[in-house]
């Protein structure tokens, strides 16, 4: 069930009301009926088939590589290896402040004899079918030179260093007050140290790509999230114009972060359909996934929280150290979130870094919170605890008037009334401090709370919409749809903003043709696309009336046209109105095109002077076999204050995909690596748990709607990634009231409790 709770500021500029509906995808018919082609199904003249083969060790290099026999069988084309690869640039040194943008550097593969990880590519197969590739692999002899790999985290604690990047745009450390004295004298504290494992994101559809070429141009049909990044990084690897590389990514069978830049299989496909001239696949197997598209990397957490007998908090500290992998850091924004959700007057926050010789990590959803919002509300709920206080008391007591660390106002902030909205939706009142005390038979209850909230972001984005004689409008922008909705929501923006019905428009997206947009991630993507789509339509709607003042064609009189309505596919002057294909067959034939643009959140005075983030409360109830240990979903509700709903059907499965993962990360989601070897263990489906249905309990979603008039000129903030912050958190409270065993150690498995 869902509901959305309306205050009554939505924007005065409604004029048929299509933006928040709850309208269905409209590329859903085309994605269950087969008619959505993805990169590896899009059908070309003569494709031939890439398979790549991983190296066997982690660290060391390649002594001799035999590919003579898996050339001369049947259907092979060409295998490619370092000794043969075209030239492409170095990688580069791991860290300096003059490295390329982590987003454009070239990403050279098969360029050395030197390995960097478990499964990195030592070779690509190209065939005549994809199974005569992967045969062919087969009969591929490696003979390898072994270094000794690091791989283990909390034993090397001692190597960690501070991030020589900044992380995300955020500061490494923050440090306000006296930390140190006010922790030491706090008269109630926590300290506490918790560990969440290597995760990873594995999309339904693995990353793919067909290279086409055409002279020396290439489209490259891949599924990538944010294609200005992929049409980058290409140019840089292959060291060739953006402007002779095409992207196209129309469908999208999942990103979580794992398609925000280009992995092997777009470079292989790009350079051996240029040696062989023919077009060439190539994707990543499931197994591949998981050395080859980036992880969440493992991570140890300390948090310290110390507060008054009032339950008022005097000083937070949070310290993250994470796993990176040596030749490319990546550090995940872990404690950025604490820096702007409780007030306290001594703070610090600090993430540090511990190379291993593993792939680089990648963002996955909720890079930062997720992880860490499993320790910080873990902590907030032992505190409470040790307070004698309700856990949605504490935080009450806590609740800023201002952002804590930057001395700015909140944008808008709805987290106290969706703590609230909760507690009364979900029973909370039932709720017994004291764990093990509601038991059903050999059932122990649990019930569990904590907070949610996820910066909100908007990205650069141009969109281009136009009208045409048949007052039919196209917008074209090279956003993604990643299976969030985009497609629907834009077309809901176009049709409220020029006051025609949704049928009347046809939202083009995912070709690098169109103009550039932040694409998909982060949760900009829907704020950022649309904001720029809703300002291409203001732009039309003026040019529209320019057109007519200066067409003396137009029915309408210049003098007429002042303060124009655009409503119901017509444009109203006073008590005359025409229908918009009329006016536009009168006026411009040949239609009317405009652009609208939207500048990065970063660039602008409203980002610097509001602190900006999406918030809401999450509610569990678990329960847990007092014999087994078994823990089992009872029940999930989530109170989200994101501003603006704009489409309430497809905003609350962004929520419930969150809640969902949530529970994996509680209860179920870990890659275990082999020390010995560097190698992901469980690199599958079947042996990476995550939440299936039989897991997942009912799930309740409410929105209380806000409309947030610093975020964007829509008035909505990003709520994709909102669902799993938290979520987790108030699963492992859950388990802990039910239980009275408090686990650290991510996911809470049945060892864990009993
Ligand atoms: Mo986002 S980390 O691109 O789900």
């Amino acid at each position: 069930m869902t509901e959305t709770m309306t205050p009554g500021n939505r924007s005065s500029e409604t004029s048929n009301g299509l933006i928040g509906q709850p309208i269905a995808r409209i590329d859903g018919p085309l994605k269950v009926t087969g008619r959505a082609t993805y990169a590896y199904e899009h059908a070309v003249n003569e494709a031939a088939y890439g398979y790549i083969l991983g190296a066997a060790i982690a660290k060391g290099r390649i002594v001799e590589i035999d590919t003579a026999k898996a050339e001369r069988a049947p259907g092979v084309l060409h295998v490619m290896t370092y000794r043969n690869a075209p030239a492409q640039p170095e990688f580069g040194p791991a860290v300096t402040p003059t490295v390329p943008e982590v987003f454009t550097r070239a990403r050279p593969v098969l360029n050395s004899d030197r390995v960097r990880f478990y499964d990195e590519p030592v070779a690509l197969i190209v065939a005549e079918t994809f199974e005569a590739a992967r045969a062919a692999a087969g009969l591929i002899r490696v003979r390898y030179e072994e270094g000794r790999g690091a791989f283990d985290l909390p034993a090397r604690l001692s190597d960690a260093y501070t991030p020589r990047r900044t992380n995300a745009g955020f500061e490494t450390d923050s440090a306000i007050g006296d930390f140190d004295s006010a922790f030491a004298a706090a008269p109630v504290k926590v300290d506490a140290t918790y560990r969440t494992p290597y995760e990873h994101h594995n999309p339904m559809e693995p990353h793919a790509t067909l290279a086409v070429w055409s002279g020396d141009e290439v489209t490259i049909h891949t599924s990538a999230q944010t294609l200005a990044n992929f049409q980058a990084g290409l140019a840089s690897t292959l060291g060739i114009p953006r402007e002779r590389i095409r992207i196209v990514s129309p469908y999208i069978g999942g990103g979580f972060g794992s398609k925000l830049i280009v992995h092997a299989d777009t470079v292989l496909a790009a350079l051996a359909a240029r040696v062989l001239r023919r077009p060439v696949k190539v994707a990543l197997t499931r197994q591949q996934m998981f050395a080859n598209a980036g992880h969440r990397a493992e991570m140890v957490q300390r948090v310290r929280l110390g507060a008054d007998r009032h339950g008022r908090l005097t000083s937070i500290g949070h310290d993250v150290w994470s796993a990176t992998s040596g030749f490319e850091e990546f550090c995940e924004q872990t404690a950025v979130f604490g820096r702007s959700l409780y007030a306290a007057p001594n703070r610090l926050t600090r993430h540090r870094l511990v190379p291993v010789d593993l792939n680089r990590g990648e963002w996955m959803r909720s890079p930062g919170e997720a992880p860490g919002m499993l320790a910080y509300e873990s902590a907030m709920d032992e505190l409470a605890e040790k307070l004698g206080l309700d856990p949605i008391e504490l935080r009450i007591r806590n609740e800023p008037t201002e952002d804590p660390e930057r001395g700015v106002p909140f944008s808008t902030r709805n987290l106290v009334a969706c703590m609230q909205e909760g507690a009364r939706r979900f029973g909370w009142e039932r709720r017994d401090a004291t764990p093990g005390r509601i038991r059903e038979g050999r059932k122990l209850i649990g019930y569990g709370m904590a907070a949610a909230i996820r910066p909100n972001y908007i990205g650069a984005a141009t969109a281009k919409v136009t009208i045409d004689a048949k007052g039919r409008v196209t917008a074209e922008l090279d956003m993604t749809d990643i299976g969030t909705g985009s497609y629907t929501i834009l077309a809901q923006i176009a049709a409220e903003s020029l006051g025609v019905p949704i049928a009347a428009v046809k939202v083009e997206l995912g070709d690098s043709r169109f103009p550039r947009t932040a694409g998909s991630g982060g949760s900009w993507g829907a704020a950022s696309a649309g904001s720029a789509l809703h300002q291409a339509c203001n732009a039309l709607k003026e040019r529209i009336v320019e057109v007519a003042r200066a067409s003396d064609r137009s029915p309408f009189r210049a003098e007429d046209l002042a303060g124009p309505k655009f409503a119901d596919g017509e444009v109203r002057v006073g008590e005359r109105s025409v229908s918009l294909a009329d006016l536009i067959g009168e006026i411009a034939p040949d239609g009317i095109a405009a652009t609208g643009s939207v500048a990065a959140a970063r660039d602008t005075e409203s980002y610097r002077t509001y602190s900006q983030h999406s918030y809401g409360a999450h509610f569990a109830e678990v329960a847990v076999d007092s014999d087994t240990g078994e823990i089992r979903m009872r029940r999930l509700l989530a109170v989200i204050g994101a501003g603006r709903i704009l489409n309430a059907r497809t905003a609350r499965s962004q929520i419930l995909g969150g809640m969902a993962w949530g529970i994996g990360a509680a209860l179920m989601e870990e890659t275990v690596l082999d020390p010995r070897y560097g190698h992901f263990v469980n690199h599958d489906l079947a042996e990476y748990h995550v939440p299936v249905n039989g897991d997942v309990p009912e799930m309740e979603v409410v929105f209380l709607e806000e409309y947030d008039d610093k975020a964007n000129p829509l008035g909505s903030k990003g709520l994709g990634e909102l669902g799993v912050c938290g979520t987790g958190a108030a699963i492992a409270n859950a388990v802990y009231n039910a239980t009275g065993v408090r686990v650290r150690e991510f996911p809470i498995t049945l060892d864990k409790v009993l």
